[in-house]
């Protein structure tokens, strides 16, 4: 992303699937914080594309619920919402109709400020129509066929597929439309802040690489976990379940940052490089490696919460997992023997995404200490308060030589005043600039998948039965024996 606000060439944003909680909640907020720091062009139009039937007032109206004025003065905050959404438009139609797309195309070109602009389709509708609005929109024969200016983008959110031939299938009917080239898959966690520190953090200082290895860190563990159900997602969680809905996307790709060797150089290409060859060092774990829990009714905060199957939408025998975890070992000579933990779970007893690094402990004979000393460990904490922690062992002040366990702390909102953007809006911004740094590629998608797709067909097969967990749980039982704490 530029430092500076650079007003960019004609921009066209067409939403497809712009009734949806995607498109209102985060692409459009992510936009209007956007156009309102001046990153997008006065030029800049937005066109909503979906089944249900509104006029563009109430498109605007509805998109006004979620838009808030985060980088704007209270004073000049109803204005810019003006401008923002009479730049917005809407048209309604089929997702498989070419038709209902020609219209469209009509109306981008009656608001569009001439035949040089720019456009970005984001397919924000249930996987269950993409390959038919990628079909459609590319009949129309209004979706330029390469990288060239005036440029056609695509941007598409998972699930890319359920294993690696249902996902090698959607590639192939996408690639007829849109070339890799003009293909960005967005995998939202690499948009967060505290993500992309991942990089800084191990390559911009001295002290952290020379002992990112097996000989000084004993163990990594990236702990996601969420205080809410399905929320309303049975339609599509119960299909997906927690090990296709995080774990094989956002938090493998967490690991590949953290596991990754130094890039060969700078730029997009090389980063993406030493990732990927880090992720084909991921042996697909055996059925042993992995854990399985699924929530069960639970009083959490005070109030009553139903359990997985209790959720409207959910059979009521579903097997669908909504905690994971899993234990990986990657086969790469700096991580020989360290076991990579993974834990997710919906339901649990607060938000928090977290990746913990333990060092290997250090005797405390030269203390008078019996055994070891308490060990290091580096805690990443992605969200919410973005922070890191060192837990270092130090002196206890006094007169004598007491050793106690303290920690060293960098917590963003006390060290840096800036807003910390929200991941769309840094994401949306590479696609208009053409950046693809942050964004899956093809071959990192497939490896991916062959990491996983071997263990979730056997779950699936096996017929595996989740244990049950209560609703708010701390670590549920069914982390133990993979060294989950519990
Ligand atoms: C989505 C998953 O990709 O990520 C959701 O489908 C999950 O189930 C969400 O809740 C979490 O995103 P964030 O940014 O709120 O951590």
């Amino acid at each position: 992303m530029s430092a500076e606000p650079t007003p960019a060439e004609p921009v066209s944003v067409v939403v497809i699937g712009a009734s949806g909680d995607l498109a209102r909640k985060k692409i459009v907020p992510a936009l209007f914080a956007l156009y309102s720091q001046g990153f997008l062009p006065d030029s800049f139009r937005l066109f909503g594309f979906a089944r249900s039937s509104f006029s563009h007032d109430q498109f605007r109206a509805a998109l006004a619920q979620h838009l808030t004025c985060r980088y704007v003065p209270e004073s000049d905050c109803a204005q810019k919402t003006r401008m923002f959404l009479e730049r917005c438009f809407y048209c309604s139609g089929a997702y498989d109709s070419k038709d209902a797309f020609l219209d469209l195309f009509q109306l981008m070109q009656n608001q569009e400020p001439g035949s040089e602009t720019n456009r970005m389709f984001y397919l924000a509708t249930p996987p269950s129509v993409f390959t038919d609005a990628a079909r459609a929109l590319g009949n129309t024969g209004f979706v330029q066929c390469d990288a060239e200016r005036p440029w056609s983008r695509l941007v598409v959110e998972k699930p890319f597929g359920r294993d690696r031939d249902s996902s090698d299938r959607l590639a192939c009917e996408l690639a007829r439309v849109f070339s890799e080239e003009q293909t960005y898959r967005i995998d939202h966690y690499l948009g967060k802040e505290a993500v992309q520190n991942l990089m800084a953090l191990r390559f911009a200082n001295q002290v952290f690489e020379p002992v990112w290895n097996r000989n000084f860190i004993e163990r990594v563990h990236i702990d996601w976990r969420e205080d809410i159900g399905i929320e309303g997602r049975s339609g599509y969680y119960d299909r997906y379940g927690i090990l296709r809905d995080v774990v094989q996307n956002h938090l493998l790709q967490v690991l590949a940052l953290i596991a990754m060797d130094r890039p060969d150089g700078p730029g997009a290409r090389l980063a993406r490089q030493a990732k990927l060859d880090m992720l084909r060092r991921i042996p697909p774990p055996t059925l042993d490696a992995v854990r399985l829990g699924q929530y069960a009714a639970g009083s959490f905060q005070g109030r009553a919460h139903p359990g997985y199957r209790d959720e409207e939408g959910v059979p009521a025998d579903s097997r669908t997992p909504t905690y994971a975890a899993v234990s990986l070992s990657l086969d790469h000579d700096r991580w020989r023997g360290v076991p990579f933990l993974i834990t997710a779970g919906k339901a649990l007893n607060r938000r928090a995404t977290e990746v913990r690094i333990r060092f290997r402990p250090v005797s405390g004979a030269l203390f008078d200490s019996k055994g070891d000393l308490p060990p290091n460990e580096l805690i990443l904490r992605i969200q919410p308060d973005e922070a890191i922690h060192l837990k270092v062992v130090n002196k206890q002040p006094g007169l004598t030589m007491k050793l106690v366990e303290t920690n060293l702390d960098l917590k963003y909102h006390v060290a840096f005043a800036d807003q910390i953007p929200d991941a769309y809006e840094r994401l949306l911004l590479d696609v208009i600039q053409g950046e693809k740094s942050l964004f899956i590629h093809a071959d990192a998608l497939a490896v991916a998948w062959d990491i996983f797709t071997p263990v979730l067909h056997e779950i699936e097969r096996q017929g595996i039965d989740p244990f049950p967990y209560p609703f708010g749980a701390d670590t549920p039982e069914a982390g133990q024996g993979l060294g989950v704490r519990v």
